[in-house]
């Protein structure tokens, strides 16, 4: 099969089928209004990927709590957001009603900023603190994301991703550092009681036994103590937690896994690769794999780490570089049992129309994502996301950034 078949063909996720093998990572934008709800800016977002053929979009990460989060503009799952999702759902809809559409729960936990919310923390660590999570607090929180998740089936999402990686509260919880002795610290049958918990009672508490479960995970957080290392201050990989973890929440209705490692303030590059550092990519695919053999043959597997691969110029030395395309690449990882389907984070701002152009033999006219990383610098100061190469509303707010911070307003190229 040529790797547009591969990448084409449809694959069951659960009772439902994606279309096509395209998955568009969870990317948070901040674009929300003051309420957490989805601006225009956010709905257009949304519909391109929609109009672009994606077969599967995760959206972004939407905190089930105001009162602890990471960015001041960022989508809320709270009663009152309940009719705005809604509305962008029958927005998207009508453009299409057969692509996959979850919503990637999270809390931030002691990535939450200050500056505008409450920082929790589980055991803090150098530089961050905050608030100690007490028990009471913890499982007012499992109610705020089983209350998230019925507030997203009632707004017509098919599923929801539980996000337990990149150092947000979920990975906190798991990671071997919390050796703090209560409830969900200490032992890992007590580390791993806030992730089982919220699967059983999610899956209680929807009513649709179709509604889609699954979990975007850090396999290997990737520093001493994080989540995959062998002790609470070991710098040594090990993955019995992790793997653990993955057949746990399977036991408990998951149905599909996005592969992912690293942490948003320790080990950045592992969970995006960057410019100089594409071969990261390699290492991904490795853990996507372990994650394949590691499930039953049914769930889906999700590979991460393609934006590097671009067309057929990229900086990946390749035995043949037409095999080493993001295209060539992703439908390679499917043909060799990696993963099922390959997930695009920055070229899906970069092209939302990457998979449409496939489909239509329009491959020359893909605008490939060169990971200049401006989108992650617009994210991290607060402002809305969005590709600084080829979307003029973002290279314009990327200078005004650049501007307020007294620096040369130049663009990476
Ligand atoms: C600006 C930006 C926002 C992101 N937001 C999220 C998010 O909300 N949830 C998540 O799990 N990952 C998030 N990520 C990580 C991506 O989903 C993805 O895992 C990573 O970029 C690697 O894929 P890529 O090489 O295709 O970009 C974000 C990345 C960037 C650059």
């Amino acid at each position: 099969m040529g790797y547009k078949e591969t990448l084409l063909s449809p694959i069951k996720i659960g009772p439902h089928l994606a279309q096509n093998r395209f998955f568009a990572q969870p990317m948070e934008c901040v674009d929300a209004d003051e309420e957490g709800n989805p601006t225009e800016l956010t709905c257009r977002r949304y519909e391109n990927l929609y109009k672009g053929g994606f077969g599967f979009v995760d959206l972004e990460a939407i905190t089930v709590t105001n009162e602890s989060r990471a960015r001041r503009t960022q989508l809320e799952i709270m009663p009152r957001n309940e009719k705005p999702l809604a509305n962008l759902i029958k927005r998207l809809k009508e453009i299409n009603p057969n692509v996959l559409l979850v919503f990637q729960l999270t809390h931030s936990g002691e990535i939450s900023d200050p500056e505008f919310s409450r920082r929790v923390a589980v055991k803090p660590l150098p530089g961050f603190g905050g608030e100690l999570l007490t028990e009471e607090m913890t499982e007012k929180i499992i109610d705020d994301f089983v209350q998230a998740s019925k507030i997203a089936q009632a707004a017509g999402a098919d599923g929801i991703d539980l996000k337990f990686c990149h150092g947000y509260l979920g990975s906190q919880i798991l990671r071997p550092f919390n050796d703090r002795p209560w409830k969900y610290g200490g032992p890992w049958e007590n580390r791993s009681r806030f992730a089982y918990d919220l699967m059983e009672r999610i899956q209680r508490g929807v009513s649709d036994k179709g509604f889609i479960l699954g979990s975007k995970l850090s396999l290997w957080e990737g520093f001493p103590g994080g989540c995959g290392s062998a002790g609470p201050d070991s710098p040594l990989m090990d993955l019995t937690e992790p793997l653990d973890l993955v057949k746990g929440l399977e036991e408990r209705g998951a149905v599909y896994f996005v592969e992912s490692l690293g942490n948003v303030h320790a080990s950045m590059n592992f969970m995006e690769a960057v410019q100089d550092e594409p071969y990261l990519s390699y290492l991904h695919f490795w853990f996507a794999d372990i994650l394949k053999k590691t499930v039953k043959p049914e769930t889906v597997v999700i590979g991460s780490s393609f934006s590097p691969f671009r067309g057929n110029v990229n900086k990946l030395l390749a035995v043949e570089p037409g095999r080493s395309s993001l295209f060539a690449m992703g439908a390679r990882c499917i043909g060799d049992g990696m993963m099922d389907m390959i997930g695009l984070g920055r070229q899906s701002f970069s092209d939302p129309f990457t998979p449409l152009k496939l489909s239509e033999g329009r491959e020359n006219e893909i605008q490939y994502c060169n990971q200049c990383m401006n989108c992650e610098e617009l994210m991290l100061r607060q402002k809305p996301v969005g590709c600084v190469l080829y979307n003029e509303t973002y290279r314009e707010l990327f200078k005004e950034v650049r501007k307020s911070l007294g620096k040369l307003a130049e663009l990476h190229s």
